[in-house]
Formats: C-alpha cells, structure tokens, sequence
C-alpha cells in the first residue's frame, strides 16, 4: 500500500515534517509513505496551466494519481491550513483526472499550541469534500505542545503521541483496503 505524505510546512525545523517521518517509521507492515515535495510549486496561477501543468506540479500530480491514499499533516495557520498547503491542493485539484478523486486519506498535525491544530484539520477535512476525497474520521490525532515532543534532531519522543499514529495509520490501512475492496466490487465490510 502506497501513501503519499503531504507536509504543510517548509520550515527546516517543522514539528509536521518530524511528525511525518515519524509515521514513516510507524506505519504498518504493508505500508510505505513516500513524501510529497510541495515548496517548489509556483503559487497558483491559471494562465500557468493554459500551456500544460509546470513541471514540479506535474510531479505531485503524478505521485497522488500512483498513490493508494494519502496522508496529510497540516499546521495550522491563523486558525486554518497553510498558504503552502493549500496551493498544493489547488495544483492537484483541477482536471483532467482530478487525482484526488476517490482517494482515502488520513489527517494529522502538529502545533505548540493546545488545540494541535484542531481547527486547520476541520478546515481541510471541508475541503476535502469537494475534492471527493474520504478521509478516515478517528482517530484523531492533534498533536498539541508540540514543543515538547520531539527532541532536538526531531524525533517524536512521546510515546502516546506514536501510539496515536500507529493507529492512525492502521485505521487508514484498514479503510483503504476496505475501498478497494468495494472498488472492485466485492463486500465492503
Ligand atoms: C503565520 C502563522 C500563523 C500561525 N497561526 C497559528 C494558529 O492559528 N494556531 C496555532 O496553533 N499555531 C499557529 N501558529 C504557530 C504554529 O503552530 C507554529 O509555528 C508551528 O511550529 C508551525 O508548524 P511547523 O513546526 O510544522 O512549521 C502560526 C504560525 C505562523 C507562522
């Protein structure tokens, strides 16, 4: 199973970045999460699109349309989910073969904050309506305090925090067979 990771931030130091190669660690057997990289797309622009898609944007559109499903970890910006972020999504969500479409997905996200970015999740997950993809309600996972979870070379120390993941990752794991599954016809359950 494929997972395409998609980190809201471009910062060296990023509490989201560590937090995805923590899920890289933690996935399950079956599992490989490859990172998407996002800070080299142009901001968007239609008149950009008109001669074809610029090449990096090409690129995320490529790697979501050969994913199985995908995992998003979103700070959060002003109460919402980052420019970077949503630029990314913007790229990838317009035709031909919208590759979102139809994907699972799980959400997850880190910020020094109390809320561990409750409300950008609750942002994207509406976007996400509109790009049909599926994204698996619980657990969910708001890394909150996220400064005192890694340590210095970015590594998620918290134990609960991984144990979080884990299940995350399983759920996503199981949701994604599920669709499959029912993709192909057969039972859903
Ligand atoms: C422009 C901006 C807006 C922010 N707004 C919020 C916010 O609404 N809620 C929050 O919890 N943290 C907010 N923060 C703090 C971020 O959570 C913090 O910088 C976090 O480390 C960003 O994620 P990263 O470590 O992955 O880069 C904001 C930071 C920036 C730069």
């Amino acid at each position: 199973m494929k997972v395409l990771g998609l980190s809201g931030s471009l910062r060296r130091g990023s509490f989201n970045t560590a937090a995805l190669r923590a899920a890289q660690e933690l996935a399950p057997a079956g599992m490989t999460i490859e990172t998407g990289e996002i800070g080299d797309l142009p901001l968007y622009n239609d008149d950009l699109r008109a001669g074809g898609y610029p090449p990096p944007v090409e690129r995320l559109r490529s790697q979501l349309a050969a994913a199985d499903a995908v995992l998003f970890v979103t700070p959060e910006y002003n109460y919402s989910v980052p420019g970077v972020l949503k630029n990314a999504i913007d790229w990838a969500s317009r035709p031909p073969n919208q590759p979102f479409d139809g994907k699972p997905a799980a959400i997850m996200g880190a910020s020094p904050g109390l809320l561990g970015t409750a409300r950008a999740q609750y942002h994207l997950r509406q976007m996400l309506v509109f790009l049909n993809v599926f994204p698996i309600n619980k657990p969910e996972v708001f890394i909150t305090q996220a400064n005192t979870k890694f340590d210095e070379a970015g590594r998620l120390t918290d134990e609960a925090t991984r144990d979080h993941i884990r299940k995350l990752l399983q759920s996503l794991a199981d949701w994604t067979t599920r669709l499959q599954r029912s993709a192909a016809g057969g039972s859903a359950a």
